[in-house]
């Protein structure tokens, strides 16, 4: 696992380019894991900014909440439409469909789609408490994709794009850490102080359960982008 400190434009561009090199390398037709957040917004943008084409691309996110509609402006559906999208369609882009009578048929549904399409390389965040999609600690290193509760901490964090805590879902519809490590290449993006904490139990502790994360050591090509705060725990 390799870790490089950037500023965050220089973080988001060191990911625009590698998208760029996957699509050369697919004649245009790669498949691309896609994360949502905060984080992944500065990157979206570049990528609109951009000449890049995804016509003949796929894209497969890693996570949606569970009760929550397409047309829902937290939903993960309207943040990816929102954000990248509807400037640069896909030829085809998968999310787990939260918003539907049996979530656990939704994620059984597509854990069977993930299979049969590999990702040429993931994008990923990573939560306060070494979450990725919402492998929340305790999670497997070879886990699928299901239906999760999510934990307090994680609700408090993520209610900032929410009207109040309550308002967070309780549940999500996740990728498994299993088919998150199955990406040929892996890019992780970590900004600010909030995941200093995170970013040291990733890469300087032994991979473990506690911090979902540290299952990217065993992955044999992920960088993990962050600016100097994200990196502050680091010797
Ligand atoms: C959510 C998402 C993760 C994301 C994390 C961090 O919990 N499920 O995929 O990495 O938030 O988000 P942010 O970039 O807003 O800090």
């Amino acid at each position: 696992m390799e870790i490089i400190v950037l500023s965050r434009s220089q973080a988001c561009q060191y990911a625009v380019d590698k998208i760029a090199q996957v699509l050369t390398q697919t004649n245009g037709k790669a498949t691309l894991g896609l994360a949502t957040g905060g984080t992944m917004t500065p990157l979206y943008a570049k990528l609109c900014q951009s000449n890049l084409d995804f016509s003949h691309a796929t894209s497969f996110n890693l996570d949606e909440y569970v009760g929550l509609a397409p047309d829902n402006p937290q939903s993960y559906h309207y943040y990816m439409n929102d954000q990248l999208f509807f400037k640069k369609p896909f030829w085809k882009s998968y999310l787990p469909q939260g918003n539907t009578a049996d979530a656990a048929v939704a994620a059984k549904a597509y854990h069977e789609k993930l299979v049969t399409t590999p990702r040429d390389l993931q994008l990923l965040g990573i939560g306060e408490n070494g979450h990725i999609g919402f492998n929340e600690p305790g999670s497997s290193p070879t886990s699928i994709t299901r239906v999760l509760p999510l934990t307090e901490s994680t609700r408090r964090a993520n209610s900032r794009y929410f009207d109040d805590e309550k308002a967070v879902p309780t549940h999500a519809i996740s990728m498994g850490l299993s088919e998150i490590l199955a990406a040929k290449q892996i890019i992780l993006i970590a900004f600010g102080q909030k995941k200093a904490k995170a970013i040291y139990q990733m890469t300087q502790r032994p991979p473990h359960p506690d911090c979902p994360a540290s299952f990217l050591q065993n992955h044999p090509n992920t960088v993990v982008l962050c600016d100097t705060a994200a990196a502050s725990l680091l010797k």
